[in-house]
C-alpha cells in the first residue's frame, strides 16, 4: 500500500490555515504538523485540528515530527531562511508566493534543491485555476487569434502588509497568469506608484509589461480602492476574453467583437474601419478550489520525481519582474530591461525520483 506523504505547514496566520485545510483532505497526504511562533494562533489551529501537532520551534518541525515535506505560508521576508532551512534538513519545499526578498536568494534555493534531489515549488495559485486553464485552452487553439495586448486589475480596501508593498502582495497573482497566457517572459518593465497609508510601502501601483512584437500587459493593484476589483481583459485580434475572478460561475466570457482596418484606401471618403458586433458567451468551467488542486500537484511532483508546473524557475522568473518593477518605481516609471532565470525548453525537467523518503 502507498505511503502517505508526511507534510508540516510553517507560518499559520491568514494564508496557510487554507493550507493546512486542503493538505489534511488530501489523500496520500498526512498532514501532521502547523508551526507558528504565536501562540494564540497556535492555540487557534490546534482547537482546529486537534490530532494535528502545533510546534513553534520551526527546529522541532523540521528534525522532529518525521516529515517529508515542508510548506512555507509565513511573511515574504522568512521564506528564504524557512525554505533554505527545510531544503537542507532534506524536505520538499513548498514556499508561498512571492519565492523570496529578491533573486539572489531565489537562485539559492533553486540551486540547494538541485543539488539535493528534491522538489521545489512556488504557491503560483492561479495557474492551478480552472478558468485560466480555459483560458489558456481558448488562446492555444487560436480562437481569439494573436493576443494584443492584457490589462489586469486587482484592487480592494487592505490587506495592508508590513514588509512588502502592493506589488509584491498582490500583482505576482496577474503577473504568473499573463507569463503563461502569453507563454513568454517581457523584455520590459515600468513601473509606478504612491505610498498614500504607510511611508515607503506602496499602496497603488501600476506595472507595465511589455514583450515582443509589441504586446504587453498593464497590471494596476491596489489596497486603497472602496470596490473588490479581481479582472483580467484579453484582447485578441477576433475575439477578445473578460475574466472575472469574483464571479460565481460566470467568471470567463468571450466576446465576438473586433475592429478591421481596411487593407487599403485611397481617399478619406472610402476609409472605412470595420467594427464586428457579435455574440458573447460564456464557456462552461468545472471548478475545484485551485489550492486543493495545487497542494495535490505537489503531492504528485513529490511522488514522481517532476518538476513542477510553478517551479523554483518561475518563482525566479516571477521575482525578476517585481524586482525589475521596483527598480523602476524608484526612478518614477523609467523602463528596466528583463531577462529569464533559464529558457524554458532548458530548464532542467524532473527532478531525480525518491522513493526512500516516503517509505516510512
Ligand atoms: N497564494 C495565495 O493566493 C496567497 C494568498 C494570501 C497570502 N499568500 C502568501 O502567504 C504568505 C503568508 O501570508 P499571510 O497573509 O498569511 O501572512 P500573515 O502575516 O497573516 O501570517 C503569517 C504567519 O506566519 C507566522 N510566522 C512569522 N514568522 C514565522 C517563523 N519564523 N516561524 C513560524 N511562523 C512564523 C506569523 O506569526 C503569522 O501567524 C505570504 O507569502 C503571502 O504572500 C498567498
Amino acid at each position: 500500500m502507498k505511503k502517505p506523504i508526511v507534510v508540516g505547514v510553517v507560518g499559520c496566520g491568514y494564508w496557510g490555515p487554507n493550507l493546512v485545510r486542503n493538505f489534511k483532505g488530501l489523500p496520500d497526504c498526512d498532514l501532521k504538523a502547523m508551526c507558528d511562533v504565536n501562540e494564540a494562533r497556535l492555540k487557534h489551529m490546534r482547537s482546529l485540528y486537534s490530532d494535528v501537532e502545533g510546534v513553534s520551534d520551526f527546529e522541532h518541525l523540521l528534525n522532529g515530527v518525521g516529515l517529508d515535506a515542508v510548506v512555507v505560508a509565513a511573511p515574504v521576508k522568512h521564506h528564504y531562511s524557512l525554505a533554505k532551512a527545510s531544503l537542507l534538513s532534506g524536505k520538499h519545499t513548498l514556499i508561498e508566493k512571492p519565492m523570496a526578498s529578491c533573486s539572489a536568494q531565489c537562485e539559492e534555493l533553486i540551486q540547494v534543491a538541485e543539488s539535493k534531489g528534491l522538489v521545489l515549488m512556488v504557491g503560483h495559485t492561479f495557474l492551478y485555476s480552472a478558468p485560466v486553464h480555459k483560458i489558456v485552452e481558448i488562446v492555444q487553439a487560436g480562437d481569439i487569434g494573436e493576443i494584443r495586448y492584457i490589462n489586469s486589475r486587482r484592487l480592494n480596501l487592505g490587506l495592508f502588509q508590513k514588509d512588502i508593498n502592493v506589488a509584491w502582495d498582490l500583482a505576482p497573482h496577474d503577473i504568473s497568469i499573463i507569463l503563461h497566457i502569453l507563454g513568454e517572459f517581457p523584455v520590459v518593465v515600468n513601473c509606478q506608484g504612491n505610498a498614500h497609508v504607510t511611508s515607503g510601502i506602496e499602496d497603488v501601483t501600476n506595472i507595465s509589461l511589455s514583450f515582443r512584437q509589441k504586446r504587453f500587459a498593464t497590471i494596476q493593484s491596489s489596497w486603497l480602492e472602496p470596490r473588490k476589483v479581481r479582472e483580467m481583459t484579453i484582447v485578441g485580434t477576433r475575439r477578445m476574453i473578460v475574466y472575472d475572478d469574483l464571479q460565481t460561475h460566470e467568471k470567463i466570457r468571450i466576446y465576438d467583437v473586433r475592429v478591421e482596418c481596411p487593407p487599403h484606401y485611397d481617399t478619406f471618403a472610402d476609409f472605412h474601419y470595420s467594427y464586428h458586433y457579435g455574440d458573447s458567451y460564456i464557456p462552461h468551467i468545472e471548478q475545484e478550489e485551485p489550492l486543493r488542486a495545487e497542494c495535490r500537484h505537489f503531492l504528485d511532483c513529490i511522488e514522481k520525481g517532476n518538476r513542477p508546473l510553478t517551479s523554483g524557475y518561475e518563482g525566479l522568473d516571477l521575482v525578476r519582474i517585481l524586482e525589475a518593477a521596483s527598480a523602476s518605481l524608484k526612478d518614477h516609471g523609467a523602463p528596466v530591461t528583463v531577462s529569464p532565470s533559464l529558457k524554458r525548453d532548458s530548464r532542467p525537467l524532473p527532478v531525480p525520483h525518491l522513493g526512500a523518503p516516503l517509505l516510512h
